[in-house]
């Protein structure tokens, strides 16, 4: 196996969070298995969240599920998984085989819900939990929950009070202002904001002049949402003390520079996976170590917010 680069100058801490690198795997892709949790840390990661896990088994959305558009992918998988109490052995195992923090993501119907299952992935081996609140494609969950400041409140405080590891809270952008719902992530006490989750899409095929997806609308990824979730990033930055994980499009250096500049104390990468290959950390990684050692940074915590004017 090959050491994940690795220098000082990229070690970072925020919410009780310790990265050795600042890039993370985004929840969704590949993320099930302790062994595709793996590869994506021989690929460079500094953390890996897993894909979302609920209270029972769920089965997803018949195919298509997934459509190509022009800069990105558009989803709606529909939230499959085999329930906390199965997945649960997973995050044991992977444990084991880890060497950098493992973040559950978490859904339920429910705040009690979401505790519960919050609880269970702690108890199994979670460093932290990922609530994803944003999940613009299943009803009664996901950005229901994230476009309610009062249900997003509960939910978040409850899932506080029932673990003792870092609590992420994943906004969605499909909101009038997100960072009113920052604001109350925060006041409910959440140790980190990641921004952002999908942007509700869809696509249609002129031939049968119906929509691609089973699932009618789903949630558009990759280059395309990158300047809106950077300016997300920005404006939570701006208003809320709460440390920021930024997400959405990014796929070179550049792009992860960029979230720093703008206020992210790390970044996720989802679907430059699919367009590049689990390599990507790495390269991300090898280019913010040499862009810090050019500009005469001594670690990416100093570049964090520098594109604030004040
Ligand atoms: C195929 C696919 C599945 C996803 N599944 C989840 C999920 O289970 N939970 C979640 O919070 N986000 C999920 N996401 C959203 C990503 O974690 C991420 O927020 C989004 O794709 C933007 O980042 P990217 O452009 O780097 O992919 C999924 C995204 C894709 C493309």
């Amino acid at each position: 196996m090959k050491t994940p680069l690795s220098t000082n100058r990229l070690n970072i801490s925020f919410g009780g969070l310790k990265l050795k690198n600042p890039t993370a795997l985004a929840s969704g892709i590949l993320g099930y298995s302790a062994e595709s949790l793996q590869r994506i840390v021989e690929g460079g990661a500094g953390a890996v969240v897993t894909k979302s896990v609920g209270a029972t088994p769920r089965t997803g959305y018949a195919n298509p599920t997934v459509v190509q558009a022009k800069c990105g992918l558009i989803n709606a998988i529909g939230l499959p998984n085999p329930g906390i109490d199965e997945y649960a052995e997973e995050i044991g195992y992977a444990k084991t085989v880890l060497t950098v923090p493992l973040i559950v993501s978490v859904f339920g119907y429910s705040a009690d819900e979401y505790a519960l299952v919050a609880k269970k992935a702690v108890k199994a081996g979670a460093d932290a939990v990922e609530l994803n609140v944003s999940c613009p494609h299943v009803t009664q969950t996901g950005s229901e929950i994230g476009q309610n400041p009062k249900l997003l409140a509960e939910v978040v405080a409850k899932v506080k009070a029932s673990v003792q590891k870092p609590v992420i809270v994943k906004l969605s952008p499909n909101v009038t202002d997100i960072v009113e719902m920052a604001k109350v992530a925060a006041k409910a006490g959440a140790d980190v904001l990641t921004a952002i989750n999908t942007v509700k899409a869809m696509a249609i095929n002129v031939e049968t002049a119906l929509p691609v997806l089973s699932n009618v609308k789903g949630g558009l990824s990759g280059p395309a949402i990158k300047p809106i979730a950077l300016r997300c990033v920005y404006d939570i930055y701006e208003k809320v003390k709460t440390p920021v994980i930024g997400c959405g499009g990014i796929t070179d250096w550049r792009d992860a520079v960029e979230f720093f500049l703008a206020g992210a104390s790390a970044v996720q990468i989802g679907t430059a996976i699919a367009l590049k290959n689990y390599s990507v950390f790495k390269d991300i990684n090898r280019g913010v170590d040499a862009y810090l050692k050019k500009k005469g940074f001594g670690s990416v915590k100093e570049i964090v917010g520098l594109s604030h004017l004040s």
